[in-house]
């Protein structure tokens, strides 16, 4: 296809963490099968946080504190200018847990994995954004709903249920253009957004530095990097100039 999209077009994004490796941020599924040298499973489960609650969330606040040292990247950039374009037929998910989406500018965003900047209580439930200094040390951070004393990290585990997926299913399914930008399409329920949006006749387009799992499913692939790739994608769809 790409080529403008048509007047009124639904579009769903799909994002991974190949999206935000142009700003530094290192992926989960780099060629040493290392996430900043962790196995996911010792860092990312609830069994990892019952078993070495120390060790996680000392990760964590390290995985926190890079929030502040990282910028967005012209593919983040590239997706809010799409967003003023479509206006409310725009709708992005993202699996990444950093900030860079909101902080480009991106407003009609679902964190489906969770967000680095926020922390939860597990006794009641409170989520709360706690960026500043006396939060990022590597000590505990207490509840100040109900006096617990450990926090834990807003994010979604492996094992764990992903955040908004009626809301994200029904969104796949009525899209008419499904974009998927830096995801190697092995994680689900995430993964399987490709094959419902496919599914339900969506027309699909990928952006990856390498085929990702799926790639099958793609009507369109794009291969590179998505900072390079996407700003002129995205002037092709909005019809600012031609290929
Ligand atoms: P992965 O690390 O599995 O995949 C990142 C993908 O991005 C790979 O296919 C790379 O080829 C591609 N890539 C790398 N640099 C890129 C670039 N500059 N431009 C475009 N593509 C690039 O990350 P995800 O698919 O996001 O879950 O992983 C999914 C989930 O697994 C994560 O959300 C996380 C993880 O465990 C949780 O934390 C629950």
């Amino acid at each position: 296809m790409n080529e403008p999209f048509e007047t009124g077009a639904r579009v769903v994004i799909l994002t991974g963490a190949g999206i935000s490796a142009e700003s530094g941020i290192r992926t989960f599924r780099a060629s040493d099968g290392l996430w900043e040298d962790h196995r996911i499973e010792d860092v990312a489960t609830p069994f990892a946080w019952m078993r070495d609650p120390e060790l996680v969330w000392g990760f964590y606040q390290g995985r926190r504190r890079q929030l502040l040292e990282v910028v967005p990247n012209p593919a983040h950039e590239a997706l809010v200018e799409l967003e003023k374009f479509l206006g409310d037929n725009f709708l992005l998910i993202t699996q990444n847990v950093d900030d860079l989406h909101s902080r480009a500018g991106s407003k009609n965003l679902i964190h489906m994995h969770g967000e680095l900047q926020k922390l939860r209580c597990e006794q009641c439930g409170e989520v709360v954004v706690a960026m500043d200094e006396e939060h990022l040390t590597d000590d505990y951070v207490a509840c100040t709903a109900c006096g617990d004393e450990r926090l834990r990290p807003h994010i979604v585990w492996f094992h764990e249920m992903p955040l908004h997926m009626r809301e994200i299913d029904q969104a796949v399914a009525d899209c008419d253009v499904f974009i998927a930008i830096g995801t190697s399409g092995h994680v689900y329920p995430a993964a399987g957004l490709l094959g419902i949006a496919q599914a339900c006749g969506a027309h699909c387009i990928g952006i990856n530095l390498d085929p990702p799992e799926n790639v099958a499913l793609f009507d369109e692939f794009h291969q590179g990097k998505a900072g390079e790739l996407l700003p002129n994608l995205v002037n092709v769809w909005i019809g600012v100039e031609e290929e």
